[in-house]
């Protein structure tokens, strides 16, 4: 696993900008994998930066989203079909190629998730899985409790989910209550996963995931049987890992052996392997 630990929210954004940029200039029909949520706003907004000057290209890529919610119509200005217009796809100079999100009133939910899954095979996977992550642990929306081998399936909102959503709605009342979302299972066949964190509220969570055990207790958890997972974080969603300094050394050990290398091979040579954390590029 890379811990990367950022001073602030526009530190987070910027790197994770860079991750994305770095990913889809290596391969530029990128499978790339959405988040919604406050989170990854802060990156929408420097990759729509990027392409609408001339620095990135969309054209080729194929996204999928996480999760959707379940039975509310997809203009709805809180569906994350709405989300992803008004944050991403809606501000790019040119659309990526194709773009799946999870629909929010499918007639047979069951068949839904089937096909979605067989969407994210025919695309032959996601090479680049963006995730924030819920203050009960939750990655999508596969809440506690979640089968770490789950694949995309309607699932059953939690109290806590529906209370944290609820800022962007007019009350609790009208959060749905339930969403179609990638599995966990699914999402750990990502070829690289980048999850972003900030804020004192994600801190538990964090360290949970990344210091606590493996269980369905904290679906985050998972993420630690994942080859190459990179947490971006805050320092305010890093204050309860035990071992934060430890993780800034070996994230400046990296850099620097990846500076090294950029050196000595050329600055567009990719590096494959990150001794200290898991595998990189
Ligand atoms: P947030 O949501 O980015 O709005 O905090 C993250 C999540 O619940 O996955």
């Amino acid at each position: 696993m890379r811990i990367i630990i950022t001073d602030d929210y526009a530190e987070l954004s910027q790197r994770a900008a860079e991750f994305v940029a770095q990913a889809l200039c290596a391969k530029p029909n990128l499978v790339l994998g959405l988040a919604t949520g406050s989170t990854p706003v802060g990156l929408y907004d420097e990759l729509v930066r990027l392409e609408n000057d001339g620095e990135l290209d969309f054209s080729q890529v194929v996204t999928f989203n996480l999760d959707e919610y379940l039975g509310i119509p997809e203009d709805h200005p809180q569906s994350y079909h709405h989300f992803m217009e008004e944050h991403l796809f809606g501000r790019l100079r040119e659309r990526p190629r194709a773009t799946h999100i999870p629909p929010a009133q499918p007639d047979d939910p069951l068949a839904a998730a089937e096909a979605y899954e067989q969407q994210i095979r025919a695309a032959g996977g996601i090479d680049l899985q963006v995730l924030g992550i819920g203050r009960n642990g939750h990655i999508g929306f596969n809440e506690p409790g979640s089968s770490l081998a789950s694949r995309t399936r309607p699932v059953v909102l939690r109290a806590e989910t529906i209370r944290d959503n609820a800022r962007f709605f007019d009350s609790p009342a009208d959060v749905p209550r339930y969403a179609l979302t990638m599995g966990i299972g699914t999402i750990l066949e990502a070829r690289r996963i980048l999850l972003l964190a900030s804020g004192p509220n994600k801190a538990e969570a964090v360290a949970r995931a990344i210091e606590g055990p493996v269980t369905a207790a904290c679906p985050a958890s998972a993420l630690q049987l994942h080859p190459d997972v990179i947490f971006l974080l805050d320092a305010a969603a890093a204050a309860e890992l035990q071992q934060a300094d430890y993780y800034r050394h070996v994230e400046q050990l990296t850099r620097e052996l990846q500076q090294r290398h950029a050196r000595s091979h050329g600055a567009g040579q990719s590096v494959n392997v990150v001794p200290f954390a898991g595998r990189s590029s």
